[in-house]
């Protein structure tokens, strides 16, 4: 069956075919991405309303160029999956409602997906994907979490942020210093030319024995340190950058190594936006070849928003005879949604 995702949740606007097989994993026909982030660099953060306008004007065409790429047509979509949550509510009004017209108009069910769920199965997307059951490391600009997966529609929290992301530490560091929106690439491809050991910035809850983490202290900790150097942050900025990703990737290496060890798993899989960082992938694949662990990451263009990890999430679950698609076409949204309230207890 081929299964069209629609992705509308903040500043990308996705559209990707997948094909559910005989096999065990779906496979992506063809994808296509709007990215917002020039539009909204103006106003150095994502602006919700111009979100959903632009999520309006783009979707469509994407769509057309994604059954044009995928040699198909619209009347052989057997599904239509979107993102239904978490999100900004008027940018996943976008793709509900459009998927529920899809869906009306053609007569197939559609499918709300969590956005994390996508994020979570996007390793699936690559030419080797993992098996359950694994130790997710959840990263993006909204979202810290680790969590055991079992299997499709298994998760279990194992930690998460007790304030900010991971993505929003990388995003509010670079804006301090400058660096502009979206920050966490910036700061990154600036932190390359410092040196990570020039400031001692605060690890939070590093050593707490728990799973959770904690990032707002050290955005404080940067902006305390930017303000002492004043007119000398300019020469020093790379080494700040460098310091501040070094203190970021330190947390979410230990506690992603605390959690196979409390899990006994030995596989990891690393997805969401920071996933896209160099240094933490390096450290990641470092610590985990010394203990036998398998680490998974998506392919770099699919650790960003996306819509093919929307589709691929909505055929493996199709697959997996856990999806509840629905004819009624009246949506809703949830721009709020833990992600293991999916699981059934
Ligand atoms: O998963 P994502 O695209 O959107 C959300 O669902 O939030 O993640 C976006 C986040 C942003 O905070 C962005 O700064 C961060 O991922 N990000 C990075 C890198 N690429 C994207 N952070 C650090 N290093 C990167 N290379
Ligand atoms: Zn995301």
């Amino acid at each position: 069956m081929l299964v069209l995702g629609i992705e509308s949740s903040c500043d990308e606007t996705g559209v990707a075919l997948v094909e559910t097989m005989a096999g065990p994993v779906p496979r992506l026909l063809a994808h296509a991405l709007h990215s917002q982030i020039e539009m909204h660099q103006a106003y150095g953060g994502v602006v919700p309303e111009l979100a959903s306008r632009d999520h309006i004007r783009r979707v469509l065409p994407l769509a057309d160029e994604v059954l044009r790429s995928a040699g198909r047509v619209l009347r052989q979509t057997g599904l239509v999956a979107y993102t239904r949550g978490p999100g900004l509510a008027g940018a996943l009004l976008v793709g509900a409602g459009v998927a529920s017209a899809m869906g009306a108009a053609l007569g197939v069910p559609v499918l709300g997906i969590h956005h994390l769920e996508g994020h979570l199965l996007s390793p699936f997307l690559s030419a080797d994907p993992p098996e359950f059951p694994f130790v997710a490391l959840l990263v993006s600009g909204g979202h810290t979490q680790l969590m055991r997966v079992d299997a499709v529609g298994q998760y279990r929290m194992l930690g998460e942020t007790m304030d900010d992301a991971a993505g929003e530490a990388f995003d509010k560091s670079a804006k301090l210093m400058g660096l502009g929106y979206p920050g966490g690439p910036a700061l990154s491809r600036l932190a390359e030319q410092g040196d990570p050991a020039a400031f001692k910035l605060p690890r939070p809850l590093l050593h707490s024995g728990d799973l959770d983490f904690s990032f707002a202290g050290l955005k404080t900790a940067v902006l305390t340190q930017a303000r002492k150097l004043g007119d000398d942050l300019g020469a020093r900025k790379a080494d700040l950058a460098a310091s501040t990703q070094a203190a970021i990737v330190e947390v979410l290496l230990k506690k992603s190594l605390a959690a196979l060890r409390q899990t006994g798993l030995r596989r990891l899989v690393v997805a969401g936006g920071v996933g896209a960082n160099r240094r933490l992938r390096e450290q990641l694949d470092a610590a985990c070849a010394r203990q036998g662990v398998r680490v998974h990451y998506p392919e770099l263009h699919l650790c960003t928003d996306n819509g093919a990890m929307i589709a691929m999430a909505a055929a493996m679950r199709l697959q997996a005879g856990i999806a509840e698609p629905s004819r009624a076409y009246s949506f809703d949204v949830k721009p709020r949604w833990p992600l293991d309230a999916l699981t059934e207890q």
